[in-house]
Formats: C-alpha cells, structure tokens, sequence
C-alpha cells in the first residue's frame, strides 16, 4: 500500500489519526481521549505533553490498523481545535503552562478593559474578530503575564507560541519548523486578514513579542518532514488549517455562498464570501476560508460554544440518556403541548450575542416536565442558535439570500430527527453527506492534493456526494411560536 494521505485531527475531547488510501476512503482510525482541566470557574485547560503524546499514540495505532509503514504516507494533513495556545521554550520543547483552551473566559476582564479604551472597533477592522476571551491573543497575553519571567524571556527570544498545530508541527519536526497556516493565524486576534500578515500594533497593544509568533504559510505547503524516530521513517507535512475551515474544505464549500456547519463540541456554521471580505453587521466574524496558492478566500462565521456538549450535560449530568444517539429517539416522544425552551450558555454566548457572563437557563418547565422535554429542548437549542447564525448571515450578505443550504456533519448530524428539526426552524434545506468525516478530508485533501496523489478541487467537489436532504416540513405558524419562544428566553438569559 502506498501513496496514503494521514489527518492528523487533534480536537477539543480527543485526538485522531485517519489514513485515506489513494480513493479517499478511510483505511484506519486511531481516536484518544485527553483530559480536561478546569482549574477555576470558567477556565478549560489542557495538557501540551497529553496532546502529544494522545497524536504519537493515535498515528501509530492508525498505522498498525492500516497495516502501513511510514514510507507508505505520501503527506500529513494537520487540524487542530481553534484558538487553543501553547508557549513553550525553545531550548527545551517544554510548554511554560498548560494549554489554554478556546472555551476559557479568563481573559474576559482583560476584554473588557480592551473595549472601554474603545479598542475593538481597531481589532475587528484588523482582525475580522471582536474582543471576546474566545480568541488567542488575550490568551498569550495573559500567560505572559502570570507566569514568572515570561514576558522578559520572551522578549529575548526564548519563547515560542502557536496553536495546536503550530506545537504539533514543531514537536513533529523535532524543533525544525515553527509555522503555522492562515486560518489558524486567522483566530489569534493578532493577525491582520486584509495584509496576511501578523499585526505590529495589535500586538504591541497585548504586549506579545512578534519573534514569538510562527510562519504563517499557505493551508497546502511545506512544513517539513517528521523526525525519523517517530514512525520509522520521515512524512511530509503539506497541509494545515483549523478544524472549521478543514470541515468547510471537507465538505467542499468552494464556491462563495456555500455554507457548512459542524456540529462537534460547538457549533460553527462558515460560509464562504470567495474574495469579499465581508464586514459583519450582526456581530459575526470575518475569517479566512483557506488561503491556497497566496490566494485568500474569506468566510463568514457564526460561531456556537455550546452544541455536542450539551448532549454531553444530558448524558454525564442529568444522566437523563446513556449514550448521545439516544436523544433524538428520546426528543422525539416529548409532549407537544409543553414549551420547554433551554439556552445552554454553559460558558456564556457566542455568536451573535458575545455575552462572556450568560449562563445556561431553562424555561417553561411544568410538572409533567421531564427527560424526553430536556432531551427536545436540548436538542432544539442547537436548531435555533443555527437559525440565529442563518438569520445574521441572510442579513450581512444579501446575495447569498436565495440559495441557502447548509452542509452539515459532525457527531449530531446522525440523528434524522435533529436534523429534520434544523431544516425546520431555519426553514431552509440541510444536507447531510455520506462521509462524514469532513474535518479529516479536508485537511487530507490540502496534504493529499499538494502531494499529487489526491485530485484538484474540482474533482474533489464533484466527488462529494449526498446521504440524505432534509427539507422543512414544519408549518410557519409553529415556527414562529417557536422561535418567538426561543428569543424570548434568549433575552432573559443575556446577562446585561
Ligand atoms: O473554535 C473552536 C473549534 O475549532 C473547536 O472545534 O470540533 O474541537 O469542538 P471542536
């Protein structure tokens, strides 16, 4: 077996491997689940020497399923939860602190100050984003900060930071590499979208030393080779892009006004803008599709903090399901006469609400409420924080009204119950593909096209094929009450 393409895909819950053969079709999985920190109230946490070793573990045991060797990888692919970030030392490998994580709010003060010195409106013109703790930049800022000696080793060059993928790659590369791609760069808060480039004055704002900061390449190029010692042999690493848009690319979003939205621990709807960058009005954010051949695609993004996790809350909580398939069964057999509506703002709101203090709330509860009422609320939550999304999207990019449909895949969309419910409250069509492993594509196809062995995007487009389309069945009527019900819970929950 030869010309295999490997995706590394090291996520929020766990890491996985997955090797493609020559057809695209998956011919081994390695999967490994990390531990979650949460050394305070609000803060998420995770251990850079765990992620490590998870991704070594997680390529091996793909490999050995694959029955492979190294010299059979024509390239490695990299995707990588967003905005995560790591600092460590560059004598050593090690990290100063552990990885702090896309879901922490401990920066939200520091956000907050940023935005009473009237500081976002020069963020978000640079950066696309908006001064939420969400993003990387306040995150560095931060670990400079508290941890003892950072800032001045940093200033003297002793340190280096980067997301997910950058650590992995340098790590991969056993120290020869530090770089990153343009949509990883894209989530920092540092990085200037219009110039791709990283931004002198932003960073002077946060205090980050800019000799910190990886190279920021194209999503298809070179980023070396892994060290031999690893798997037997060196692999090229051709490609790299952040877990959204590896999904957006998966799922083969390439034309402007096509949408996709993955439904993992969150939620991330991206649609693409081709070479507009489209400024939000409705607090969205303007990121980068890909960048692929120096050439920039942007995207709109909406992006949801809470989605596959509150299925989670449902089964390791409320312990009111044994395994997350089982809700839409369960939703399915609520009462239709009860209004139960539940916002789960578990670590605030994101899109299009950006309410860092908001926490979870459920409404509407009577005495005949119970698992199958949570179960419908829950999974409702997700229908309409999309519609929210959708709503924010129809709004800022007029031209993409009229053919609206949402590419959707990540765990959630198994169930045909949610995702017939989804068409319903967006009242737009959903499209469910039959693979379903968008992220990894995505991010083998950028390795596996730069490689040669996988082909042009056109035909990559053309391959993608359709499971099943969910069309919206619910009467209007029933919409609106619905989604009247939503907003309304929505707007007691927002904290201010
Ligand atoms: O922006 C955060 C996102 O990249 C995390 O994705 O799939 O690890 O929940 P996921």
């Amino acid at each position: 077996m030869s010309g295999l393409v490997l995706a590394i895909d090291q996520g929020t819950t766990s890491s996985r491997a997955v090797l493609f053969d020559g057809d695209m079709k998956v011919v081994g999985v390695g999967q490994k689940e990390f531990t979650q920190h949460y050394p305070a109230s609000g803060w998420v946490e995770h251990d850079p020497e765990e992620i490590w070793a998870s991704v070594v573990t997680t390529v091996k045991s793909a490999m050995t399923k694959a029955k492979c060797g190294a010299a059979d990888i024509a390239a490695i692919g990299i995707t990588n939860q967003r905005e995560t970030v790591v600092i460590w030392d560059k004598a050593t490998g090690k990290p100063i602190h552990n990885a702090i994580v896309w879901q922490d709010r401990r920066t939200a003060p520091l956000c907050a100050r940023l935005r009473k010195q009237g500081l976002e409106p020069k963020f978000s013109r640079k950066t696309g984003l908006l001064l939420d703790p969400y993003f990387s930049g306040t995150k560095i800022a931060w670990m400079l900060d508290k941890v003892k000696g950072a800032r001045k080793r940093a200033e003297n060059g002793e340190l280096l930071a980067g997301t997910i993928d950058s650590f992995l790659t340098w790590r991969l590369t056993a120290g020869n590499v530090h770089a990153t791609d343009a949509t990883n760069a894209s989530r920092t808060l540092v990085y200037n979208i219009e110039k791709n480039e990283w931004d002198t004055e932003l960073l002077r704002i946060l205090g980050i030393p800019a000799a910190m900061l990886p190279q920021v390449k194209d999503c298809a190029a070179d980023y070396g080779s892994t060290d031999k010692s690893l798997f037997g042999a060196e692999i090229r690493i051709l490609g790299v892009a952040g877990d959204q848009q590896a999904a957006t690319i998966g799922q083969a979003c390439f034309q402007p006004g096509m949408m996709k939205s993955t439904y993992g621990t969150g939620c991330f709807a991206l649609l693409n803008t081709g070479a507009d960058m489209v400024r939000s009005k409705n607090r969205l954010l303007t990121t980068i599709a890909y960048r692929l051949d120096g050439k920039t695609t942007y995207a709109l993004e909406g992006s949801i903090f809470i989605a596959g996790a509150a299925v989670q809350w449902l089964r390791d909580g409320l312990k009111i399901i044994g395994k997350a398939d089982e809700t839409g069964k369960l939703a399915a057999e609520a009462d239709p006469t009860q209004s139960v509506y539940l916002v789960p703002a578990f670590v605030g709101l994101g899109a299009p609400h950006w309410d860092a203090d908001a926490r979870g709330a459920i409404y509407g509860l009577t005495r005949n409420s119970g698992p199958a009422e949570f179960a419908r609320a829950t999974l409702e939550s997700v229908a309409f924080q999309t519609r929210d999304l959708l709503d924010a999207m129809r709004k800022d990019w007029k031209s993409g009204n009229a053919r609206t449909v949402l590419r959707v895949d990540g765990g959630m969309v198994a169930s045909d119950w949610t995702m017939q419910r989804l068409a319903d409250i967006l009242d737009a069509p959903v499209d469910r593909p039959t693979i379903l492993e968008t992220t990894a594509l995505g991010a083998a196809w950028l390795a596996g096209s730069k490689a040669g062995v996988w082909p042009t995007a056109e035909e990559f487009a053309e391959a993608w094929a359709l499971d099943r389309r969910f069309t919206p069945q619910m009467d209007a009527a029933t919409r609106n009450t619905k989604l009247k019900g939503w907003r309304d819970a929505v707007r007691r929950t927002l904290s201010a």
